[in-house]
């Protein structure tokens, strides 16, 4: 396996969205500046969501014109024509829709059924795209739902058809709660490359039950090539209760370097800005690698 893989950072983002601790945007800012710095091309930086439903993204318009000039493309979360238009306002250049592949989970997330979903993000693919901002689409709870337990892979795969169809240049599958395993990564890779082209599928894994790595192999494995992951292991999503952080950059661009795959990215320059943005929260990244190299 020696080839290229592009890491969609999501630290600043799915990382920092649900701590306790607010984090300042001065603080957010630097975390992104240190990412870039890092290597990473592409970082997803925050989200143009209600203010009361997610208190720690309040800001993303400061984050987003504060890095813009920076060498990476950004990406935001934008639920609906009011968050697109507060992006679009800030200058965003790439958007992602998020839905879910469970109903229990889209009625928890964003308030309405996944039909509705889909059928709110439609004037805001077609503004982005006459707008020439890119669209990136989220599914969640492709391996399990907190809400409803299993997800028929056949619901993960209607759903990324739907995104594509729409105009998404990419979809990403969130294992939401971590509780995936390889074999079935891979059965559903499988399936969604029937609709959507391997190249532009994400693998979007939670480490909550510490499989992500070995997840990520596997795709790797099937022929995906674009994994997100979120800087030190932090983070969850607020309304997936219990469920953990991405996996850590640092433990997949460790693995990628062990196995000749290129990511651009300098292990040591991100182990600091984990370690930065981990002082800020109070308490340690849970990345593995981190902790070694911390420890040596
Ligand atoms: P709602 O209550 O149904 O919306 O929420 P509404 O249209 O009735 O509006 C209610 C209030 O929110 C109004 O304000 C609106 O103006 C305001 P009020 O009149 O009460 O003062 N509002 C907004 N404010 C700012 N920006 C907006 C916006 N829209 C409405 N865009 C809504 C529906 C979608 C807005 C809400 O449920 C929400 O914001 N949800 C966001 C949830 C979220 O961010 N979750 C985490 C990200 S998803 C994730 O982590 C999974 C992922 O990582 C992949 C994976 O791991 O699987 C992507
Ligand atoms: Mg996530």
């Amino acid at each position: 396996m020696s080839d290229t893989v592009r890491i969609v950072e999501v630290g600043p983002r799915d990382g920092l969205q649900n701590e306790k601790t607010p984090i300042s945007v001065e603080a957010r800012i630097a975390f992104v500046k240190a990412l870039v710095g890092a290597g990473l091309s592409t970082v997803e930086v925050g989200s143009f969501v209600s203010p009361k439903a997610v208190p720690q993204m309040t800001g993303s318009d400061e984050v987003l014109r504060a890095v813009q000039h920076l060498p990476a493309e950004f990406h935001v979360l934008v639920p609906n024509e009011k968050g697109y238009e507060a992006a679009r306002a800030a200058g965003a250049k790439v958007i992602a829709v998020f839905a879910s592949a469970s109903e229990g989970f889209s009625r928890a997330n964003i308030n309405c059924s996944v039909a509705e979903s889909v059928e709110r993000f439609k004037p805001v693919i077609t503004r982005a795209t006459a707008d020439g901002i890119k669209v990136r689409g989220y599914v969640s709870c492709v391996l399990g739902c907190p809400y409803d337990g299993a997800v028929d892979p056949q619901s993960v795969v209607d759903v990324t058809t739907l995104l594509w169809d729409l105009g998404c240049y990419e979809i990403s599958l969130g294992d939401t709660i971590g509780v995936g395993t390889p074999k079935k990564v891979r059965e559903l890779l499988r399936a969604c490359a029937e609709a959507v082209p391997m190249h532009s599928l994400a693998m979007h894994f939670h480490d909550t039950y510490g499989q992500a790595l070995a997840n990520i192999y596997a795709g790797l494995e099937e022929g995906a090539r674009v994994i997100d992951s979120a800087a030190g292991g932090l983070g969850g999503c607020p309304y997936a209760p219990g469920a953990s952080g991405n996996v850590a950059t640092e433990d997949v661009v460790y693995m990628l370097n062990g196995l000749g795959v290129t990511s651009g990215v300098d292990l040591e320059r991100l182990v600091a800005a984990s370690n930065a943005i981990a002082a800020e929260i109070g308490r340690p990244a849970p990345s593995r690698v981190t902790a070694a190299l911390n420890a040596k």
